[in-house]
């Protein structure tokens, strides 16, 4: 079964009730996503792997380490831009390839409508970044995506879950590392996380009603 890491540190808890409050302006917003993705991300970042160099100081040489392989991040257009920036300050040599999919809102599946994955050797690593796992759909169907490509492991890196969302993800692939800040209990009729924080997207890019 795929791993569920909920993060318990008290910056992550701060960010997450700011990111709720349905006052809390889009730049407000967009700053706390950023913070709580430096935050996630470290914890996500923690099983890389990596390879050890031989590093001159001023005064000596010693051993060091460095990340081993390619990287990707690849942010769900367009909510997942959201923690892209805090991701790249603790992965500055990290690719981005960008994924984009929205749910149909009749069906609630998920259509991909850019997509660039595949040209090119595949990174031995992915970080996945959607703030809300939702039903799971548009998850589900990133990652198969990223598997197509040929990526051998990814870590989901969001928010906010419901446990339809990770049981379908889970369940479509038990590979897959899930780090969330925090599990509401359930989805509204329209498939969105409650209580939750709303529409990610729209939270961000002042596009809401
Ligand atoms: N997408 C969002 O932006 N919010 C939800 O609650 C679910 C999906």
């Amino acid at each position: 079964m795929g791993t569920l890491h909920l993060c318990r540190h008290p910056l992550v808890a701060d960010a997450l009730a700011l990111l709720r409050d349905r006052d809390c302006p889009p730049e407000a917003f967009r700053r706390q996503l950023r913070r709580l993705a430096l935050v996630l991300g470290q914890e996500a970042a923690a099983g890389l792997r990596t390879t050890p160099i031989e590093v001159r100081t001023p005064l000596a040489p010693c051993r060091g380490e460095r990340l081993a392989g390619r990287l990707a991040l690849v942010p769900v257009l367009r909510a997942g831009l959201g923690l892209v920036e805090g991701l790249l300050d603790l992965l500055p040599e990290a690719e981005v390839w960008h994924l984009g999919l929205f749910r149909d809102e009749a069906t609630l599946e998920p259509v991909e409508y850019y997509s660039r994955l595949g040209g090119s050797p595949p990174p031995g690593d992915a970080f996945l970044l959607d703030p809300m796992l939702a039903t799971g759909g548009t998850a589900v169907a990133a990652v198969a995506a990223l598997r197509r490509w040929g990526v051998e492991r990814i870590r989901f890196v969001g928010v906010l879950g419901a446990p339809a969302g990770v049981e379908a993800l889970q369940r479509h692939d038990p590979g897959v590392e899930i780090h969330l800040a925090a599990l509401d209990p359930e989805l509204d009729e329209r498939g969105y996380i409650l209580p939750g924080l709303g529409d990610a997207g729209d939270r961000q890019y002042r596009t809401g009603s």
